[in-house]
């Protein structure tokens, strides 16, 4: 172990990780996970909403583990496993109509920016239009189209061009109505391709559902509607990024679905495989056929454990049930936060589809974001209650609900008591 100036170093893994909590964990089941010293935490991360199904759902587990006895890696060109189709076709059942096609890869980062390959080389076009308040990934394309926050991409300049970032409708301390800021929003995107990526040039536009990282913002379906006519109108390929608001987390297998509108690529990860590395990004056939062949790929994409795993959690999603018990326990969820809200006005606003929810916190008395109460509450929670959340948006002023979508009532009244006694306690 060497030393540094502020002693000597306990761990050799590197400092770059951010904490949530420094809690060693020993083992996950369900919406819990016990650390080394067997305390049981409620989990309302999923490992940054991935567990979906719930941290070690058997089906899930006893599908890898089948798989890892025939084959742990089958390289998708060196030869085809027979995973890799029936998994494109269970795809092409729940993805929105028209997705039929699917390319196989290991990450969110890594399936955004195959995207932006696509559209690029689908269209012969250079730039993307990203939208402010997204987050992407950590990769250098992903970085460069990522807007949340600033500690993103800093130190990281200067970053790939063609990225154009146009605005996102915000009500919340805006003091607008959603038909005003969607309204004003349109007007920057048409702004946008008059004045800096002219459409001719403009592959595509990207962009999150409901805004995660940013601060689990819903883009109201008039927004959703209003691009995509300004794509059909110049040609520009719409790309829907589902990394986190897919596979049911909104209460829809996929959140586009609330607006109607068609995406002409799908880009998925994170609940896809339950938190086996898994991506997949979607497009109509006649879009995939002109991705030249050989211009993309991957060691590791369409792993057969990956695609086992994807299988088995789209199995578990698709049960008679499954949504039902997220919108409910969405619908617990808001109305209890909606009750503290009542009672502490700098809860500010409550909102997002299922189980994707953020609460965000305000000063009454001035509209600004309050980052130290987001973080006393949620360390509350923590220390007091054990239940695990996570805070986002670009001031800090967020905590985002993600938890497990097999939560039950009784978990839920858990979780809504312990932030009920966080704010209370940190009044
Ligand atoms: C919407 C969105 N896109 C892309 C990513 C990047 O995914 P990954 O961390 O798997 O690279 C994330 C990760 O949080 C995300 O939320």
């Amino acid at each position: 172990m060497s030393a540094t100036d502020a002693g000597p170093r306990t761990s050799h893994l590197a400092p770059v990780w951010f904490s949530v909590t420094d809690l060693q964990v020993a083992s996950g089941e369900g919406c819990w996970i016990t650390t080394v010293e067997g305390d049981r935490y409620l989990d309302f991360t999923s490992g940054i909403a991935v567990t979906s199904t719930g941290h070690c759902h058997p089906a899930v587990v006893e599908a890898i583990r089948a798989e890892a006895g025939r084959f742990v890696h089958a390289q998708v060109n060196c030869y085809r496993h027979d995973l890799l189709e029936p998994l494109a076709e269970l795809l092409d059942t729940i993805t929105p109509a028209g997705i039929d096609t699917f390319f196989y890869c290991n990450s969110g980062a890594e399936a955004t920016e195959g995207a932006v390959k696509l559209a690029r080389q689908a269209t012969g076009r250079p730039n993307v239009i990203v939208f402010q308040g997204s987050f992407h990934g950590r990769t250098h394309l992903a970085m460069a189209m990522t807007t949340s926050k600033t500690s993103y991409r800093a130190g990281h300049h200067t970053l790939p061009g063609g990225v154009f970032p146009a605005p996102f409708p915000h009500t919340v301390g805006t003091g607008l109505s959603e038909d005003e800021a969607v309204a004003q929003a349109l007007d920057g995107v048409r702004y946008l391709l008059a004045s800096q990526t002219a459409p001719t040039e403009t592959a595509a536009m990207i962009l999150e559902p409901v805004l995660g990282e940013g601060g689990y913002h819903p883009a109201p379906a008039a927004f959703l509607r209003g691009l995509r006519e300004i794509c059909d109108e110049h040609g520009i390929l719409f790309v829907a990024d589902e990394v986190q608001s897919g596979f049911c987390r909104t209460g829809r297998m996929f959140a586009i679905e609330e607006s109607g509108v068609r995406p002409d690529i799908l880009v998925m990860a994170k609940g896809i495989a339950s938190g086996f590395p898994f991506a997949a990004i979607g497009a109509p056939a006649e879009l995939m056929d002109r991705w030249p062949v050989g211009s993309h790929g991957g060691t590791y994409g369409g792993n057969p454990m990956g695609c086992a795993a994807a299988i088995a959690t789209i199995g578990v999603l698709t049960a008679d049930g499954f949504l039902a018990n997220v919108n409910a326990r969405g619908d617990q969820l808001r109305a209890g936060l909606r009750e503290v809200a009542s009672r502490h006005p700098v809860l500010a606003d409550v909102r997002g589809p299922g189980l994707m929810v953020a609460a965000e916190f305000r000063d009454p008395a001035t509209g600004a974001p309050d980052a130290g109460r987001t973080a006393a509450v949620i360390g509350h929670c923590r220390d007091e209650a054990r239940l695990l959340l996570m805070g986002a948006g670009t001031w800090g002023n967020v905590i985002r609900f993600m938890p497990p979508l097999v939560v039950d009532d009784a978990e839920m009244a858990l979780a809504v008591d312990a932030v009920a006694a966080a704010v209370d306690a940190t009044a």
